[in-house]
């Protein structure tokens, strides 16, 4: 049985759904080893366009499988972690955007999967936190490096250290979530955005999307050197000219 139920969407949107609902989408390995497989077999897709993660039941993942953990040797406990990076790095290589919907508890390496995406909505009932330090543990998954980048450090230090749960309001407040909508509407609301942006030119939102990521870890000079390369790429392909045409002829492109 499959644990990351794939659900085409149409127009490349692929949907993605923790499917452990017994455990509230707990990531064990089986769990991460498959979430691997799945993305490095999305991102050879040509046609992908756009990837929505989100969890099946009342949770979007409520932390990496704490029972699975009880027992770990110090080298187990590499293993089980370099397998968590694995697998939220296949998901934050994707070469499209991911967008995450938070349905439920996003807490540890759930939140740190959600930080794996690209942007992050949530449901009113979400819960976030890296409550990991309670444990005894650290955010094992990228969490200590991932939400300060996002929040910055004095956001990310707070939820480290109190391992506090806050609910999605709170997280819209300190930028982690963009936005809030009721469990009803979270899925049908994060599908229309993941239209809007399939419906873009699929190489200018991938090569949006890359030269984002590497300018981070760029010297600011190097980076916009980067952006013009990219810039120039594009018109290698028919793309901005379809774009651009389709604008002067006042009517939507065909992408
Ligand atoms: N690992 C394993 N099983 C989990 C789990 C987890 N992280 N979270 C929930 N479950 C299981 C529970 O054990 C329970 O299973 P049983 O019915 O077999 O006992 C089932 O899911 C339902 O959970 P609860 O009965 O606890 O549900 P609740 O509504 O009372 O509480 C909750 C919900 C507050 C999310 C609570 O389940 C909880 O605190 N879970 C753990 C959250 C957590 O600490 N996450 C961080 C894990 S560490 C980590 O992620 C490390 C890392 O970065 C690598």
């Amino acid at each position: 049985m499959s644990l990351i139920q794939e659900t085409e969407l149409g127009n490349g949107i692929v949907q993605l759904t923790v499917d452990r609902p017994k455990a509230l989408n707990a990531l064990n390995e089986e769990v991460l080893n498959e979430l691997t497989q799945v993305t490095e077999k999305l991102a050879k897709r040509e046609d992908l366009r756009v990837v929505i993660l989100t969890g099946a039941g009342r949770a979007f993942v409520a932390g990496a499988d704490i029972k699975a953990m009880l027992e770990m040797s110090p080298e187990g406990a590499l293993d089980f972690s370099a397998k968590g990076h694995a697998a939220m790095s296949s998901v934050a290589k994707l070469p499209v955007p991911v967008i995450a919907a938070l349905n439920g508890f996003a807490l540890g390496g759930g939140l740190e999967l959600a930080l794996s995406a690209d942007l992050i909505y949530a449901s009113e009932k979400a819960k976030l936190g890296l409550p990991e330090v309670g444990l005894g543990l650290v955010p094992g998954f990228g969490g200590t490096q991932r939400l300060s980048r996002l929040v910055g450090p004095h956001v990310a230090r707070e939820l480290v250290f109190t391992g506090k749960m806050i609910d999605a309001q709170k997280a819209k407040e300190y930028g982690i979530v963009l936005e809030v909508f009721s469990p009803d509407d979270l899925l049908d609301e994060v599908i229309k955005i993941a239209k809007t942006i399939a419906a873009k030119g699929p190489s200018a939102v991938r090569s949006a999307k890359k030269v984002m990521y590497a300018g981070i870890e760029q010297p600011l000079e190097d980076a916009l050197l980067s952006e013009q390369r990219v810039f120039q790429q594009l018109f290698q392909s028919e793309e901005p000219r379809q774009g651009m045409q389709a604008h002067l002829e006042r009517r939507d492109p065909e992408f």
